[in-house]
């Protein structure tokens, strides 16, 4: 697997951008505002992840996803320890992630990649997205924001 910056030219992957946010006006939003990185297998793009500047010294990793059939097989994990060198390269102090209160599976694989939890951001979902979301039979109410000290 090869992971590299998405060429200036390249469509962005928005199937994969938008398993990870429904939103495209976020998406768009955060792929031109921030840096698209992409995972290949042979030429098919298999994952993607973007690092969205938010405060000095501070990035944000936004928008992880891989391909359904790839999930599993360790290859989000890859993705956020290249995320976390990227981001060391340019200096970052700090990099952040948010994800729901429902989602089981990410919460436990950013805390198996040494993210802490920094708070909450609570009813975040039920303000800004209009449909109900849940996942694992929970209501995707409030955001867990996660931090890890570069
Ligand atoms: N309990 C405990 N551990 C879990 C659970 C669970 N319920 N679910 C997953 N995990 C662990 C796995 O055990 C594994 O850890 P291990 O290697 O120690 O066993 C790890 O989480 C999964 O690791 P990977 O195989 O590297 O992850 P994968 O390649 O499947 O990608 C991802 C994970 C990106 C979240 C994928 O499921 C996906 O694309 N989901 C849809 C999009 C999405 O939800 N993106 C995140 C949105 S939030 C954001 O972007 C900031």
């Amino acid at each position: 697997m090869n992971i590299r910056l998405l060429h200036k030219d390249e469509q962005p992957p928005l199937d994969l951008l938008l398993l990870a946010d429904p939103s495209l006006k976020l998406v768009n939003d955060y792929v031109v505002r921030g840096e698209c990185y992409v995972a290949t297998l042979q030429q098919d793009i298999v994952g993607v992840y973007v690092l969205l500047p938010t405060r000095p010294e501070t990035v944000e990793l936004v928008n992880i996803a891989v391909a359904e059939m790839y999930h599993n097989q360790g290859i989000g994990k890859e993705l956020i320890k290249h995320a976390i060198e990227m981001a060391k390269k340019q200096d970052y102090k700090t990099m952040e992630i948010g994800t729901g209160n429902s989602s089981i599976g990410q919460l436990a694989l950013y805390q198996k990649c040494g993210f802490r939890i920094a708070g909450i951001d609570r009813d975040f979902f039920t303000r800004h997205y209009e449909e109900e979301i849940y996942e694992n039979g929970i209501q995707c109410r409030d955001m867990i924001r996660l931090f890890i000290d570069l």
